[in-house]
């Protein structure tokens, strides 16, 4: 069962890599809200940072913390960037996009020197797959991708918002599918970007440099 308990120790714990001066990549989710809260009241003592949010639910959060925002294209490149996970491996490879921002987290996490993710103890898997794996499509191309993914075996499923169909912050949807049999997540990953109108796949196989997990007697660091 996921921990907020966790969540929250790993989240204060992440702004240990944080300094004055600052560029700092702000992630979405349920952990990342965690730590933009405590990054606020950092910022309302005197912390001096600036920062690129990773969703509109983040922007919002993160100005009503009374955090300055800057554009990425503002920005260039960012110090720290700090995110969630919905689920991560050994070789610190993640899957994300439960929270359909996967797009402009990867591109966040992309553009950052240095990538901290954090997660309650429920995220931690031997083999990523247990959670689906989002795929960010364009509308357009989106029901003849899902005949592909079919095809190749992915159980697609079209993520709905109540009786619309879910759209990202790009006004794209998100197509779920399964890929816990899967052994090879590179070729897989290729394999999925190359087809036409997927933007983006929530598999993240190389860009984090640790993993911050809150567990019941504090917080584990896991670096690569
Ligand atoms: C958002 O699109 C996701 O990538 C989140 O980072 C992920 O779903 C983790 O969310 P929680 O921190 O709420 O578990």
């Amino acid at each position: 069962m996921e921990s907020d308990y966790e969540k929250k120790a790993a989240a204060a714990k992440s702004l240990d890599w944080i300094k004055d001066g600052m560029l700092v990549g702000l992630g979405s989710g349920s952990t990342a809200a965690h730590m933009i809260r405590e990054l606020g009241k950092r910022v309302a003592s005197g912390l001096s940072i600036k920062a690129v949010p990773s969703s509109d639910t983040t922007a919002k959060l993160a100005r009503e913390a009374g955090i300055t925002l800057l554009s990425l294209e503002e920005a260039g490149t960012l110090d720290v960037n700090i995110d969630g996970a919905d689920e991560f491996n050994a070789k610190l490879q993640l899957i994300k996009g439960g929270g359909g921002a996967l797009l402009r987290e990867k591109i966040v996490a992309y553009n950052s020197k240095f990538n901290i993710v954090i997660a309650d103890s429920v995220k931690q898997v031997k083999r990523l797959g247990k959670f689906k794996l989002p795929l960010e499509t364009i509308p357009f191309a989106t029901k003849n991708i899902i005949t592909e993914l079919d095809q190749m075996g992915l159980r697609p499923v079209l993520r709905k918002n109540g009786d619309d169909t879910y759209q990202t912050d790009e006004q794209n949807y998100i197509v779920d599918v399964d890929i816990l049999s899967q052994n090879d997540l590179v070729t897989l990953n290729n394999t999925l970007i190359n087809i036409p109108g997927v933007v983006e796949t929530g598999l993240f196989l190389d860009t984090t440099d640790i993993v911050i997990m809150g567990g019941a007697d504090g917080t584990v660091v896991f670096e690569k």
